[in-house]
Parts: C-alpha cells; structure tokens; sequence
C-alpha cells in the first residue's frame, strides 16, 4: 500500500508542550497563568526570532483542587482563577491563531476530580441521576483481618489499592490513580454524552487538538476481574499483568465516535497518551489524525545503539502506514537534558551535556514523526534537585517500597525568561524554586548566542520547514562501521536529507550513502557551525558530538 502524502499540519508541524503552572507569571503569586503565556508567544512563533513551533499543547488549566496539579479536573469546561478567566483563554486562542500557531489542550476523561459535582453527586445517593457515573462495588466481605475487602485486586498507579471506600454511599469506588482522582464510567451513556460535549464546547471555542490523558485505560473489563499475577519487576503495580484495567476492545468504538466529531472541524487532531503500555499496544490505536505517545524515546541512555534499536523497533510495529509521534521529555519524565547528561557537575560536564542535547534536539526534529517539545528543552534546562521529602507530587509524597515513585516536579521547575532576579519566571515568590543556573541559563541569554542550545532549535525547525524530506519523507537507518554513529536518511520524490549523530565525545569518520541519481550531498546543517565547506561526497569526519545534516 503506498503512504499517504504527508502533509497535514499534525504530521509535518512540531507541538511546544507548556505546563501553566511553570511558563510565566504575571500576578506575582509564583504560578503561572493564561496571561503569562500569552506574553510569551512570540518566543513560541509569528516572528523572524521565534523560535518557530506550530502548535502548542497546554497541560490543564481547569479548575482543580490540584491534587494532581490540574490532572484532577473540577470542571472541564472552565479555566482556574489561579490561571485566569474564560477571556483570557480566548485571547490566547486568538494570539496564537494569529501567530499561525494551533492550539490543543489536554482532556483528562479517565477520571474526574473527587470535588467535581458529579462526583459528590454520585457519592451521595445509590439511585440518584449520578449514581452509576463512576465505578463503585460493595466489598465482597471483611478479610481475615477484618477489615473490608476490596472488590478484587487492582492497584492504583500512584501506589496502594485502585479502591477506597466511601463512608457515605458505603460502597468502594475505582481510581486508577490518586483516590481523588476517581475514575468514570465511560460504559454509562449519559457520561459519554456529558464528556464528548465537552470535546464539542472546546472545538466551539476554537482548538485545534487534544491531548487525551491515559486515553487506553477509559474501559475497564465490564466484569471488573482481577489482573492475573506475575512474577518480578519493581514495585505492586508491575506484579499484575493489566489485562482487565485497560486496553479493552470498547475503546474502538469510542475512539471513532470521538474521532467523527472532531473531524467535523477540518484541520483538527487528536494525541492519546498511551498509559503504561508499548509499542505493540500503541501501534493499533493509531489512526489518521490521531497520534499515539508510545514512549519509545522517552527512557533511552545515551547511545547511538539505543536509538538505532528504538527507531528500528518502532519501524516494525509501525510500518510505513503509522506516523509516529516523537518525545524526549514531558511533564511526568525527567529532563533529557539531564537523562542524557555525563555524570559531573563542573563546567566541561555541562558544556558537553548542552552538545549532547544539540545532537538529541537533531534527532527529534529529524527524525520521521511530529515532534513533541517540552517547554525549557529549547535551552537544554536540567531537572531541578528536590528531596522527595519536599516534593509538591503527590506519588512522590506517597512513595513506599510497594509503589516507587520519582518526583515529577524536578522536571516542572519555573521557566527562566531572563537573567533577572526571579528570571523573568515572577516577580513573586515561585511555586517551585527557581534553576540554580537561571542567571546564565535563560531565553533571553541563549537566544543572544548562536552558539547557544536555543539557536540550535531555531536552526534545526528552520531547516525542518524548508526541507520535504524532513517533513514527510519516508525513513531509512544507513549503517555505519562506528557504533558510537547512528544515520538515516529522509527521502521524497523530490529531495532527500541524511542525517548523521555522533554520540561519541571523539571524531568519527561517516559513510553517506547516494544522494540519488543526478544529485549531489550539501552539508546544510551541522551543530559544529558555519565553519563547514558546503559540498560533501562519499565519506566525511564528524567532530566530537557533532550532528549534521545533508541535503539533496
Ligand atoms: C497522565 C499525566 C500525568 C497524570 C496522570 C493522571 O499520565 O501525564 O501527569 O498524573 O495522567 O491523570
Ligand atoms: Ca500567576
């Protein structure tokens, strides 16, 4: 079957990750806010100096209690007054729908906040019109301990039981994640009525995509049985196999239903966050218009050997047909500048951990797939280093040898726009303490130095944007005698671009492979600078950490 031409904006665009509460303050109560972003997106695009995204994907900013920083919504149509208003949100829609920039928010369906009205509803009464929106049992008996027992043997993955009881309507309700965070039941038609009308007043207010929050895990077994055991692993929740708790055939029909109504709007997107799950899981979820966060980059070390071996694992489950979507970092991970740093803290270790996340961003905007950024990877910002006993994350609080838990907030630290006291971040007191480097490492700093990780970014979406075969082409490893070397070349009918990583902190002599008949290789990019003479032929030496890319 051939591929599809490749050329819709969720395909050929790259997607700019913001987390609210980190991006930019403006009222001076250390969180930032609708109205900080809005500040701030002629960084993101519209201008000559942007740094040249398409779209913008908004972590929540609903009402919420913040149990989970947003992902516990109280109100999935409204916006949080520590975020700001209704108007605020439109403005932002209007000024990066202005800027040519999309707009997708993230929809958390799984579960609701246990302060959402229809959870107190529901909590309330057995037989009232909520009864039955989230998933509540009788507990099957007291153990021999007695106390009551849960309705069978499903783990929260934030740690402890995925039931509490509920005193008031004395049954147990079901939470995938924090008890405050109880999951619905997408098998009752009123809540399915109720949540894709949800979908349908964001597309009436102007987005462009969504970002489905743990979109797998929507269905549970209809009969709620428990997960078979397994042996090993690290922690409660990787002694079951998640048979009955996610990935059940009703998503499907769920799917198309919701895919349906935002095709209604041409032009609009779909990402789904595939919940502990992988690329075998992952690739039949994929869809046009819809993308699959499938996690094959997100945990790699630094090494050519393992980004060969993600990239040629995910081209079998893929295929041609499936188009992937690329991420180093989000919200929940930490940093990759950091992952993928040498050990070390002084300025050489540093230096070289900034080349290594020059040759990671080549990767990630040259690679086949739409690009995910997140909000400070464009200055290579590290995570920040706070004891889990200070951790604002709630599995970070609750971490116990059952359920291990990293701190998500070392990757959720305040943006550092400038080297000025506060870093341009607030003129408040942060949510989160500000980079320790926030003075040297900022916005404003890098994007005075060409030399910096944010004009490589720059860069690199430049010639992403003026070259076919990075937007669209299909996709091929070139390999290469040194291991420490990963290639691949990018081709369309028109052009092609090959693109070579050295991982190695030494040169490394490169093998091109043929430009194609009648063409010639150019160097157009390379992390190393100008200092390149343009025309290439078969073999070329890349200096220490250096990624180039040539076209043809
Ligand atoms: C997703 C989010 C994560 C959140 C969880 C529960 O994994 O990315 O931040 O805690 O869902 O909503
Ligand atoms: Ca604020």
């Amino acid at each position: 079957m051939a591929a599809a031409a490749i050329d819709e904006w969720w395909q050929t665009g790259v997607v700019y990750q913001v987390y609210p509460r980190s991006f930019a303050d403006t009222n001076g109560d250390g969180m930032g806010d609708l109205a900080g972003i809005v500040d701030h997106l002629d960084h993101l695009g519209g201008s000559p100096d942007s740094l040249g995204v398409d779209a913008v994907w908004l972590s929540p900013f609903y009402p919420s209690p913040d149990h989970d920083f947003g992902y516990d919504v109280a109100d999935y149509v409204g916006v949080d007054p520590k975020y700001g208003t209704l108007a605020d949100f439109e403005r932002l829609v209007e000024g990066c729908h202005r800027r040519g920039l999309k707009v997708v928010i993230d929809l958390v369906l799984n579960h609701s906040s246990s302060q959402h009205s229809w959870f107190q509803a529901s909590r309330a009464s057995r037989s009232g019109d909520h009864a039955d929106w989230y998933i509540w049992r009788d507990s099957p008996g007291r153990s021999i301990l007695g106390g009551r027992r849960a309705p069978n043997n499903w783990r929260s993955f934030f740690g402890g039981s995925a039931w509490t009881w509920d005193d008031a309507r004395e049954q147990f309700y079901l939470h995938t994640f924090l008890p405050e965070q109880p999951d619905l039941n997408w098998r009752h038609p009123a809540v399915r009525e109720a949540l894709l009308g949800v979908v349908r007043t964001w597309l009436d207010r102007g987005v462009d995509g969504f970002r489905l929050d743990v979109f797998n895990t929507f269905f549970k077994d209809a009969a709620l049985r428990s997960n078979p055991w397994r042996l090993g692993g690290r922690g409660a929740w990787s002694w079951q196999r998640h048979v009955y708790d996610r990935d059940q055939p009703e998503l499907r029909g769920l799917l198309a239903e919701l895919r349906a109504i935002v095709d209604e709007r041409p032009g609009r997107m779909t990402v789904g966050e595939l919940f502990d799950g992988r690329l075998a899981e992952a690739a039949p979820l994929i869809a046009p218009r819809h993308l699959v966060f499938d996690w094959s980059l997100i945990t790699l070390p630094w090494s050519a050997a393992a980004f060969k071996g993600a990239v040629l694992a995910r081209d079998a489950a893929f295929g041609p047909e499936r188009w992937p979507a690329n991420v180093l970092s989000n919200h929940d991970q930490p940093r990759h500048a950091s992952r993928l740093a040498p050990a070390g803290v002084d300025a050489a270790a540093e230096a070289e951990g900034d080349a290594r996340a020059k040759v990671a961003a080549t990767l990630l905007l040259t690679m086949r797939g739409t690009p995910f950024l997140y909000y400070g990877e464009e200055i290579a910002l590290r995570n920040l280093s706070i004891p889990n006993a200070e951790a604002a994350d709630p599995p970070a609080r609750r971490a116990s040898f059952l359920s291990p838990w990293w701190n998500r907030d070392q990757a959720r630290g305040p943006m550092p726009w400038t080297g000025a006291p506060g870093a341009g971040f607030s003129s408040g007191r942060p949510w989160l303490p500000l980079p320790p480097d926030a003075a040297r490492r900022n916005v404003s700093a890098q994007a005075a130095d060409p030399a910096s990780v944010l004009s490589a970014y720059r860069g690199l979406l430049r010639l992403r944007r003026a070259t076919p075969a990075l937007l669209g082409g299909d996709q091929a490893l070139v390999d290469q005698a040194d291991a420490d070397v990963l290639g691949y070349i990018r081709r369309t009918d028109a052009d092609a671009a090959f693109v070579v990583l050295n991982f190695a902190s030494r040169p490394a002599t490169v093998s091109l492979p043929a430009p194609g008949a009648g063409r010639g290789w150019r160097v157009a990019w390379s992390t190393a600078g100008d200092g390149r003479s343009e025309s290439v032929s078969d073999s070329i030496v890349l200096g220490p950490l250096e990624a180039l890319v040539a076209t043809a």
